[in-house]
């Protein structure tokens, strides 16, 4: 089954590339850029990622990001992302970043972007593996704000696909940002939404109807709703499902009772995907094993949720069939 999972195809959908950052990197940028870390050691580091719930996760990971400051750090931080992947057999990856962690302290959007865009590239030309960007609100911030990030965004269109939106749910309804989804869509980003983690099944609701989201990232709380799973399954709205991060949150107390498999059954189009690799211990392969073993996926069931993010992606319609045909040979060799 290991040797099945590193071999299958893989499209990772549901990635912030903050959450890509490892110890060694943080160490190695902070002194490069001369910020002083609350950790001494990398092990120290490792210690500290032990979280209750999704808040006490992301007071540690914004932290983390201050090491990133110039344009070659966003470089190399993706690049090391693009690299574990490749290695990985990730063929596609749609990737989140969040523009106001790093424009709130003094960092330039084209900072950012002109960083990530170069991995991007380079990545693609070099290993084949391509990517899109989805840019994220912050929605403990100001719908205002939000707005602002947009406008900031506007002129680098071209390299940004969708727009999500992350960090604190509970309190901080999706209703909140319809105005600048609105706005969004009518720039052409693509809308996506982060919804049913911690929140309730009402906001994959106000996602799906007021953000217009093509996607629902996590989404695993539509299951105590029977008429929005009836939905999900009728319309085909997928859901990015990142298991290890679930458990480390306590989404789920453990892997066994994930909710995962159960969708799957029941005809919802899930995925697997990494979320925060760096933070929550393991890249996709690890998602793909740790569920796999606990929830006791079949290969079939395997090679359904890559399927089923290749249908879910932004990719064009040559691409598509590009990757389609690949499963399908991996299919017919190794099932
Ligand atoms: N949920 C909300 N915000 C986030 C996450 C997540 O899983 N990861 C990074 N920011
Ligand atoms: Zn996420």
């Amino acid at each position: 089954m290991q040797s099945f999972i590193e071999g299958l195809p893989k499209v990772e959908l549901h990635l912030h590339i903050e959450g890509t950052l490892e110890p060694e990197l943080m160490f190695k940028l902070a002194e490069r850029n001369r910020v002083q870390l609350s950790y001494k050691t990398i092990e120290e580091v490792r210690k500290a990622y032990q979280f209750n719930n999704l808040q006490t996760f992301l007071d540690i990971y914004y932290q983390g990001a201050q090491v990133l400051q110039n344009e070659q750090d966003f470089y190399d931080l993706a690049w090391a992302y693009f690299s574990k992947a490749h290695s990985q057999n990730v063929r596609h990856a749609e990737i989140f970043f969040d523009p106001q962690t790093h424009t709130a302290r003094g960092i330039p959007f084209e900072t950012v972007i002109s960083g990530l865009r170069k991995a991007q590239e380079d990545a693609e030309q070099k290993t084949g593996l391509s990517s899109r960007l989805i840019m994220c609100f912050l929605r403990h911030l100001s719908p205002e704000e939000a707005l602002d990030t947009l406008e900031e965004a506007k002129p680098f269109r071209k390299w940004i696909t969708g727009v999500g939106l992350d960090s604190s749910e509970q309190g901080r309804p999706p209703a909140l940002f319809q105005k600048v989804y609105e706005q969004a869509e009518a720039a052409g980003f693509l809308p996506v939404a982060h919804a049913g983690e911690e929140g309730p099944a009402e906001y994959v609701w106000e996602a799906l109807q007021l953000l217009k989201s093509r996607r629902i990232d996590h989404g695993v709380r539509s299951t105590d709703d029977p008429e929005l799973i009836q939905y999900l399954i009728r319309e085909q709205i997928p859901l990015t499902v990142c298991p290890l991060s679930n458990i480390k949150l306590r989404v789920f107390q453990t892997m066994k009772e994930h909710n995962l498999r159960r969708m799957l059954q029941m005809g919802v189009c899930v995925t697997i995907n990494s979320d925060d690799p760096a933070y929550f211990g393991g890249y996709m392969n690890e998602n793909f094993l740790a569920a796999q073993r606990d929830l006791e996926l079949t290969k079939d069931e395997l090679v359904k949720l890559s399927a089923n993010a290749i249908k879910a992606s932004f990719i064009d319609e040559n691409a598509r069939q590009v990757l389609t045909a690949e499963l399908n040979e991996y299919y017919r060799k190794n099932v």
